[in-house]
């Protein structure tokens, strides 16, 4: 048996293509199903559906033969014990430090004061910090992080942008790009080992999925520019 974990919602969904390319056909809609672990066309095949920040751990500690996970769950997470043989480049995004528009971001890293950094990426947020020798007091988060500027949690928030919405809707500006996103694939060292021909022909196919996606983009990329 082949287990795959992913976690719902964008990376659910850009998988899919993927999966598909390997041959492979999820039978049920996670945000229809109550189910926890989802069949698929595949006898040997069966996906996990975890909250995104424990895929690591399922691959990790073998729960999960593979797994689906953004660089951000990954840094946050280590990567003690997983074999990383792809970046998918799916779930792209972006992560940022954030403040409200009217917070002089500039002045307040000049002048040596000490900033208040509400994220639930408390270690990216130390090192980039520590690496541009800012005095920051992290604040732990779980979600909603663009909240935290507008009632005086914190001065500054360091979290994931897509599209900018959230953040416009919430009166925020982008001051700093910390790094780019997109979800890896992560595999289990020992099922490597174990059931390496069926899980080589799964990186095969995904890596070949990924490289003609990519390939379709520079195409659609250079003829709008022409
Ligand atoms: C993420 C992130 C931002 C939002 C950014 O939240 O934390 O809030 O998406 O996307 P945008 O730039 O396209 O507006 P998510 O919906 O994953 O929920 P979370 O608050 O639980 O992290």
């Amino acid at each position: 048996m082949i287990t795959l974990a992913l976690s719902k919602g964008r990376i659910f969904e850009e998988t899919l293509p993927l999966l598909r390319a390997a041959g492979i056909e999820v039978l049920e809609d996670p945000d229809k199903s109550r189910k926890l672990i989802l069949a698929t066309n595949l006898d040997d095949v069966r996906v996990l559906v975890v909250r995104a920040t424990d895929v690591p751990t399922y691959v990790q500690y073998g729960g999960a033969d593979l797994g689906i996970t953004g660089k951000d769950t990954l840094l946050e997470h280590g990567s003690e014990g997983l074999y990383q043989p792809l970046d998918l480049q799916i779930a792209k995004c972006r992560i940022s430090v954030a403040v409200r528009a009217d917070f002089d971001y500039a002045s307040a890293v000049k002048q040596g004061s000490r900033l208040k950094v509400a994220t639930k990426y408390v270690a990216i947020a130390r090192e980039f910090f520590a690496a541009k020798g800012v005095h920051v007091d992290l604040i732990k988060l779980y979600g909603s992080m663009e909240l935290a500027p507008l009632v005086g949690l914190s001065d500054a928030i360091v979290d994931l942008v897509s599209t900018g919405n959230t953040l416009k809707a919430n009166q925020l500006v982008e001051v700093e790009h910390i790094m780019d996103i997109s979800s890896r694939l992560i595999v289990n060292q020992a099922a490597l080992k174990l059931k390496q021909a069926r899980i080589r022909k799964i990186i095969d196919a995904f890596a070949a999925a990924t490289s003609a996606a990519s390939s379709a983009n520079s195409v659609l990329a250079l003829s709008s520019r022409t």
